[in-house]
């Protein structure tokens, strides 16, 4: 069984995922301000009949990045193009990306922080003065090629905004960061879903899988989806809260929706090191998970709720991580 965590999406989860997408900033659950800020911008541009700014999104694991970049071409009446960094190898590449472009359009590079440097290098140009210039190398003879583009809007996303180089940071003249969501914007996304995928499910069993989502939309939705399955196995078509608690058991997702890395990592930090301050490096081996794993997709939320702290020195786990495990602390017993 995959993990609920799990940063990585297979084919058959885009599918679904790509069905649940809001098209609209209307339908986009929460995440105000930053809705807010891309209303003014992108009416200011419609009015200005000018392509959007580019735009930097970050933030952890399905927040919705993506969601939001298509939600913006739509609002732009714009096509987009998806790419992934890591796929655009040489400069070459990028340019025949660049090339295809029409006047408006929106090009969506994801993981825009494994560009390898010489990509990068090229994009730089294309965001500043939409002017491509590469070289390439046919038969030894090394010859420029000079392309002016069309005026277009880079959306780039990553999960690791300290990654991402001054430079190019530098070139985008919108940066948005998503933050997790509260409880009851989860829930809104929870019924959504639901009706998405025509089944009926109790107020309360959508409030207990929100609890549990780690204010993550894309967790949200997975946990909806075993839910429901449980349902189903049952020969039903509504969710009760019984089922959701059931399912979420089985699942393994606790009170809070950590799971068993989150307390593994939780437990390791307070039992093998005494609660810290240890490096992630170190902590990372004990557990035997990967550093970027955990940086990316575990620490974003336990940070967020209070779990642990991030020093100078090391992680360190809080009062509030002993309480939660109930694990004896400088002497009081819980
Ligand atoms: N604001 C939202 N309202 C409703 N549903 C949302 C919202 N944001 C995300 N979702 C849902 O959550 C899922 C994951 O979102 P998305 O793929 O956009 O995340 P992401 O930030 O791009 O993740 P990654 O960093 O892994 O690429 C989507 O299926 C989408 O339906
Ligand atoms: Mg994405």
């Amino acid at each position: 069984m995959s993990r609920l965590l799990d940063a990585n999406i297979d084919k058959k989860e885009a599918q679904y995922e790509t069905s649940l997408r809001p098209q609209s900033l209307k339908e986009y659950v929460g995440q105000e301000d930053l809705k807010n800020n891309f209303k003014i911008f992108i009416g200011a541009a419609l009015h200005r009949d000018e392509p959007l700014d580019h735009i930097l999104l970050y933030g952890p694991p399905g927040l919705g990045k993506t969601t939001l970049a298509n939600v913006i071409a739509n609002e732009m009446h714009a096509n987009i193009h998806l790419v992934n960094g890591p796929a655009i190898e040489k400069t070459g590449d990028l340019a025949s990306i660049l090339s295809m472009l029409e006047p408006g359009d929106v090009l969506f590079i994801d993981e825009i922080h494994r560009l390898p440097r010489v990509v990068e290098e090229v994009l730089y140009g294309a965001m500043e003065d939409f002017k491509l210039s590469i070289m390439i190398n046919r038969d030894s003879n090394a010859k420029a090629l000079n392309l002016t583009l069309p005026p277009f809007t880079l959306i780039g996303a990553t999960t690791r905004a300290g990654d991402i180089s001054s430079p190019l940071r530098a070139r985008f003249g919108i940066t948005e960061k998503l933050n997790f969501y509260t409880e009851e914007e989860i829930k809104k996304i929870v019924l959504r879903s639901a009706r998405v995928f025509n089944v009926t499910i109790e107020d309360s069993a959508a409030q207990e899988i929100a609890k549990r989502s780690r204010g993550t939309p894309r967790i949200a939705n997975r946990l909806l989806k075993r839910v429901r399955d449980f349902a189903n196995y049952e020969g039903k078509d509504d969710i009760t809260l019984n089922d959701a608690l059931m399912a979420l058991k089985a699942l393994k997702v606790d009170s809070i929706g950590l799971d068993d890395v989150d307390i593994r990592y939780l437990k390791t930090l307070i039992e093998r090191f005494n609660g810290g301050p240890v490096g992630l490096e170190v902590l990372a081996n004990a557990i035997g998970e990967e550093i970027m794993n955990l940086e990316d997709v575990y620490e974003p939320y336990l940070l967020q709720i209070g779990l642990i702290d991030r020093t100078p020195r090391g992680r360190m786990a809080t009062t509030k991580a002993y309480e939660h495990l109930k694990i004896a602390h400088q002497g009081k017993l819980f």
